[in-house]
């Protein structure tokens, strides 16, 4: 069909009439059949209670090993006061940038904290941890620098790279050698910037940041590490992946969340204080979109409080995932490189890690399936998370199911 100067008439016209080649956005329902066909059409269903140990879908009601909760933070009574407390006082939405309207004192309260906590001179918040990770690489680096990264970073990092547009490279999952050799090429680069999750998403491995800042440290390249899944549980105080490895004070750029172990939302770059207020002149996430609610900010202070006092939180989390973690490889199932909360059990094709989960969901457990692009093709698997909320006997209950299923359910 022609189309005109008024052409959008006629693609309306043509659409209505039932000639969907002219509808612009047609290729989107073709797409999501593909998707569809090739198993990783995506679902989200809705959540009728609040994150704890139980979660509801409906009628059903599952154990939930889905959660990033990983402290049982998030619906915390202290958390719920606190934040009650800062509605009350300092309302909820934040209104601008805080470059436009300042900061709230919560804001300011959490950036001395965090710095606290984290061991260095000054913190900045940023609306998510996405935004303070594609943020900060590319405040970091520009056109005529380089940026290394880890194979299996966290999409956020991927697309702080891209969107640097520095020299990419990639470099395979954990290869501190080929990291090395890359670096040593003979180079032109103003400057260099290495990128790594410090606990993976995903495989729920640490990244080998002992020998990392070693490297960097000879090739004089900044190190970034993202701490979004180690904060609060790993490192003797809870610092993270850096503080497990004692080379804190090498890792130049600290990032991390307020939306797992913290039970809030928001994220954080901490480091030192040139750094943070470059990222005030540069990090464009931070400029240039609305600061979180100061409330959310007070969640996050009180949970770095609870981070503190309690640190058996994080020790039973890890206590747990140890002892399902062994019985899981003891059961003969693929658990990857894992050691920590985060514990997946790869099954290789995206249909076989859908049908595991649907027979765990029948069982009244939760444990979602976890596909590419999310993780490499071939390495579909189910992500278990513990997290403190975690009873002994729920650990039980899904070793045990797991094992009736498992004739079923081998590596491919
Ligand atoms: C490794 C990693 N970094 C960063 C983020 C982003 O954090 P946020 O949820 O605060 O945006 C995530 C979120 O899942 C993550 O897994």
């Amino acid at each position: 069909m022609p189309l005109g100067l008024d052409g959008g008439v006629y693609i309306g016209i043509a659409y209505s009439m039932g000639y969907p080649d002219q509808d612009p956005l047609a290729w989107i329902e073709i797409s999501l059949k593909e998707l569809e066909d090739a198993g990783l059409r995506r679902q989200c269903r809705t959540r009728e209670c609040s994150q704890g140990r139980m979660i509801r879908f409906g009628e059903r009601l599952l154990l939930n090993f889905g959660s990033n909760d990983y402290l049982g933070l998030a619906a915390d009574t202290r958390l719920i006061q606190a934040v009650s407390e800062a509605i009350h006082r300092e309302g909820w939405g934040s209104g601008a940038s805080p470059l436009i309207c300042g900061r709230s004192i919560s804001h300011a309260a959490l950036e001395s904290a965090l710095a606290r906590f984290e061991g260095t001179e000054a913190a900045l918040v940023f609306p998510t941890g996405f935004a303070a990770n594609s943020g900060t690489i590319a405040a970091l680096v520009g056109p005529g620098d380089a940026v290394y990264s880890d194979k299996k970073n966290h999409a956020s990092l991927l697309d702080g790279c891209r969107l640097s547009r520095a020299d990419f490279r990639v470099f395979p999952h954990a290869d501190v050698d080929t990291l090395d050799r890359l670096l040593a090429k003979p180079h032109r680069h103003r400057r260099r910037l290495v990128v790594t999750d410090g606990l993976f998403s995903m495989d729920g491995d640490l990244a080998p940041l002992d020998r990392l800042v070693e490297v960097c440290r000879r090739h004089l390249a900044m190190l970034l590490v993202d701490e979004a899944h180690a904060t609060g549980i790993f490192g003797r105080l809870g610092r993270g992946v850096a503080e497990h490895f004692g080379v804190e004070s090498e890792v130049q750029v600290r990032v991390g969340t307020l939306s797992k172990a913290l039970g809030s939302v928001g994220g954080f770059v901490v480091g030192r204080r040139s750094l943070i207020e470059w990222l005030i002149h540069k990090g464009r996430p931070y400029m240039f979109s609305t600061a979180p609610p100061a409330a959310a900010c007070c969640a996050a202070l009180t949970a770095l409080n609870i981070v503190k006092t309690e640190p058996h939180r994080r020790e039973t989390v890890l206590r747990q995932s140890d002892i399902l973690r062994k019985a899981l490889r003891d059961d003969g199932w693929n658990v990857g490189a894992s050691a920590s909360q985060i514990i997946p059990i790869i099954v290789g094709s995206p249909e076989r890690a859908v049908s595991l989960a649907n027979a765990l969901y029948e069982q009244g457990l939760f444990v979602p399936a976890i596909r590419p692009p999310s993780v490499p093709d071939g390495e579909a698997c189910l992500r278990i998370s513990v997290t403190y909320h975690h009873q002994v006997d729920d650990i039980g209950r899904l070793i045990e199911t797991l094992r009736s299923l498992r004739g079923n359910f081998g590596t491919e």
